[in-house]
């Protein structure tokens, strides 16, 4: 039944441009339409609805792979192989991505009245962001294809991923960043998995449009989220989170916007299920923007998603300090899709919720924490209701800005002091006394 599921659904994939509908079986070096050089994503097109019969069967089926322990089903993105292109075991470079848990907010449910409010936390990844699941499917297909050097432009967690996934498959691999806006534990991932990394005096956006020159000149294969085959793997974040929630409808799942492939891919993986069958309605997904980084909230407000507002983009949530986002076009098609809305939040909000998830045992970094802030936003307007089930999704891990954490007020971060029991129960009654 397994082997009758994966010809069922993998079939045949084709490139097809977002913009203009160009169907094409090959990718040039930028994944670019041939006709209109937009950004193109992967289609299905043998895909027909499923019979309950077969939705019950392909339901099960990712459930007993959980019992697995090969490779391909261990991965929280193979085990949903049915719905990715076909690649061959040997072929998968896996660090058994995905996995991710999901948690209760409680503390903030309460104080915002919502009854099902739940985080999925991406930072969980072996690398320690979301990027993994992407990495997965793009750089296995770049292994498919022959490449043996592959590039990237990052805020940080894009080259921490490649990195890892590349030195693991004996890839080499290049990174461009923004000099001195990419976080000294993301950089240290880079360099620990061995990438030649190449610090530029731009921003990020700078450093992707030069990227585009680079590959068009230097064979390296192309690993920044324009490449469809990493939204291949990030979507399998809409099955993974489902399957947890035992396929119970969602209403609402908030994202952060950046570069806006994450909220891209959520939403092909959500649309993907939906005209499978597999689920019966759509959640609304929202984005979520740093206010100093808000093209996409600017589009949406200003023209209503027909022309990209690019903004000279500065947050200290560097993951996401991106003024002219790749994807827009995708992205702006998942809120129309799906009726999510898009904000943008302040940074003392994003300091503020990031805080508060603290609080609960949840750590992330700042750019994830835009998605409580965003959430109390649309419980305010109402756009959110008591009743409707939340999840955020947190998409890098508290670990890769620590830096951000130090240059706060936090209070209990006493000292240095003299190392003696008197001076230490001293501070420690001061300091109880004082609360
Ligand atoms: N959150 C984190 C932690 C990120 O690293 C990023 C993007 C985003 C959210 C936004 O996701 O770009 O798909 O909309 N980081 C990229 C990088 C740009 O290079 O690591 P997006």
């Amino acid at each position: 039944m397994r082997a009758t599921t994966e010809t069922l659904l993998g079939g045949r994939h084709i490139l097809r441009c977002v913009h203009c509908g160009t169907e094409q079986r090959a990718a040039d070096p930028l994944f670019q339409c041939e006709q209109c050089q937009e950004l193109l994503e992967a289609r299905y097109p043998e895909w027909t609805p499923l019979k309950p019969r077969e939705t019950q069967q392909l339901k099960r089926t990712w459930r007993e792979r959980r019992m697995s322990n090969a490779p391909e089903d261990v991965s929280g993105v193979w085990r949903y192989r049915e719905l990715l292109p076909v690649i061959a075991p040997q072929h998968i470079v896996t660090l058994k991505e995905g996995n991710t848990p999901v948690w209760p907010l409680r503390q903030a449910s309460r104080r915002l009245g919502l009854e099902n409010l739940r985080v999925k936390h991406q930072g969980m990844n072996p690398s320690g962001s979301f990027k993994d699941t992407g990495m997965s499917v793009a750089l296995s297909m770049a292994r498919v294809e022959g490449f043996e050097v592959v590039c990237c432009a990052s805020t940080g967690n894009t080259s921490a991923s490649m990195a890892a996934y590349a030195a693991h498959a004996g890839m080499k691999s290049i990174v461009l960043l923004p000099a001195g806006y990419v976080t000294a534990g993301k950089l240290a991932q880079a360099l620990e998995f061995g990438s030649t990394v190449l610090q530029l005096r731009t921003d990020f956006d700078g450093c992707l449009r030069l990227l585009y020159d680079v590959v068009r000149r230097f064979r390296a294969y192309l690993l920044n989220s324009v490449n469809p085959w990493r939204l291949e793997g990030q979507k399998t974040l809409a099955f993974e989170l489902l399957d947890q929630l035992d396929w119970q409808a969602l209403d609402h799942v908030i994202v952060p916007g950046g570069n806006l492939g994450n909220s891209s891919a959520l939403g092909k993986g959500m649309i993907e299920l939906l005209e499978l069958g597999i689920i019966d309605r759509l959640p609304k997904i929202s984005i979520i923007q740093a206010a100093g980084a808000n093209p996409l909230v600017r589009t949406m407000r200003e023209n209503g998603g027909r022309e990209l507002i690019p903004v000279e983009a500065e947050t200290r949530a560097t993951a996401i300090r991106i003024g002219n986002p790749a994807s827009w076009r995708k992205a702006v098609a998942v809120l129309k899709r799906t009726g999510g809305a898009c904000e943008d939040v302040t940074e003392d909000e994003i300091r503020l919720a990031k805080s508060e998830l603290g609080a609960e045992g949840i750590g992330c970094e700042p750019a994830s924490a835009t998605t409580l802030a965003g959430l109390k936003k649309l419980v305010r307007s109402g756009f959110v209701k008591a009743d409707e089930s939340v999840v955020l999704i947190l998409t890098g891990n508290m670990l890769k800005d620590a830096d951000y954490l130090r240059q706060g007020d936090k209070q209990q971060l006493i000292g240095p002091m003299e190392a003696d029991a008197a001076t230490v129960i001293r501070a420690l009654e001061k300091l109880y006394a004082a609360n």
